[in-house]
């Protein structure tokens, strides 16, 4: 195909248009706070109640973000009838259970990222969801972005003739005492970061048929930095890398024999990417790369429109994508001999 004249626009629907949920949060960490602020700003939809493992937390974030409904348990928040859908916030290690817990008090949930440990614990949130009819997703924001839809788009469009590369990265810089570093949190960069790498490289050229593995292990007895290469069924290959060590670009580039895309880094979040070919054309993709309060309420807009629907999924961020991920880090976990602890009581 020829080079195109213009991008194409996101389709991603009015966020304020999206029908209000009654939304409970679990957990008061982090990412909570971001979200709710998302919402708040972004959205119609409603954060009735929160949850925390204390009164005095689930009372500190009521305060905060003017919520009323205030659970000293987890239980008590699934348990709500002011309470459509369960966000689930805690750390990696306590999503398969408190995923559950939601689910079986009859709520839809969506689940942080990485929805659960490995393959199995998603396999079985995905059949607990299925069992009851109700709504299970994994918040992988990232491809829910208007400017991911505007790549879905050239994806489909062929412009890249055949994809034979994905290059992706993910680092931070953590300091010894962030959740990151602890094993008891399931830490380390592969369920935190290279959750991101992961999906896009599922998401742009599929599974694998072949995955290699190496990491370096950083002094607390987590993961450091680790390297996965794929390759898939036609002969693409995956290089991805995630770190807990030191900033990397965290850059994204889908690699074709007619196109080059480079996400510029953060490739996760919202902001720019240039598209390129042999022969000169050059596209430019730029919005303001705003942070996480910019750009985790699409997700939450898409799983409202669905549930109004009737729906129990999207095909923006399926269970068997997230299943599939999950595979292709067990694959690399296997062989770097990275395993991690069961939840805290
Ligand atoms: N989408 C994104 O961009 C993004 C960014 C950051 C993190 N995340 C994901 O969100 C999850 C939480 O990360 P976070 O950075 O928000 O973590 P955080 O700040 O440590 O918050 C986690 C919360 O979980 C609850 N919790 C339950 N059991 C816990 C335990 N044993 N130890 C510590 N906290 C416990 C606590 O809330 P209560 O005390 O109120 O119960 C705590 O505030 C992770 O799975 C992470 O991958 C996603």
């Amino acid at each position: 195909m020829t080079f195109p004249a213009s991008l194409p626009s996101p389709r991603t629907p009015d966020p304020r248009q999206a029908p209000p949920l009654r939304w409970g949060i679990l957990g008061t960490g982090w990412i909570a706070q971001q979200f709710t602020t998302a919402l708040q700003q972004n959205t119609t939809q409603r954060v009735t109640a929160v949850g925390s493992r204390s009164q005095e937390g689930a009372d500190r974030f009521g305060e905060r973000f003017g919520v009323e409904g205030r659970h000293a348990s987890y239980a008590d928040l699934v348990a709500d009838p002011e309470v459509d859908v369960i966000y689930v916030a805690t750390p990696h290690n306590h999503h398969h259970r408190d995923a559950l817990l939601a689910l079986r008090a009859g709520k839809h949930v969506l689940v942080e990222k990485p929805m659960t440990v490995d393959a199995d614990q998603a396999r079985e949130i995905a059949r607990e969801a299925d069992e009851r009819g109700l709504f299970a997703m994994e918040a992988l924001w990232t491809l829910f972005l208007p400017k991911f839809d505007v790549i879905r788009q050239l994806i489909e469009s062929g412009v890249f003739g055949r994809i034979r590369t994905v290059l992706a990265d993910h680092g931070q810089h953590f300091d010894a005492d962030h959740r990151i570093m602890d094993p008891a949190l399931a830490g380390g960069p592969m369920l935190d970061l290279m959750t991101y790498p992961a999906s896009f490289a599922k998401w742009v050229i599929g599974d694998p048929v072949d995955v290699v593995a190496r990491t370096t292990w950083a002094p607390s007895g987590v993961t450091g930095q680790t390297a996965i290469t794929y390759t898939t069924a036609d002969e693409a290959q995956a290089l991805l890398h995630s770190s807990v060590l030191s900033r990397t670009p965290t850059t994204g580039a889908i690699c074709g024999d007619a196109a080059l895309l480079e996400i510029d880094g953060d490739f996760y979040v919202p902001g720019g990417f240039t598209l390129t070919d042999h022969e000169g054309h050059r596209l430019r993709y730029d919005e303001e790369e705003v942070a996480h309060t910019g750009g985790l309420h699409f997700q939450a807009c898409e799983m409202a429109r669905r549930i109004a629907a009737g729906e129990t999924s999207s095909p923006l961020r399926t269970l068997d994508a997230t299943i599939a991920t999950l595979a292709i880090m067990d694959a690399a976990r296997a062989q770097i001999g990275e395993t991690f602890a069961e939840p805290s009581a």
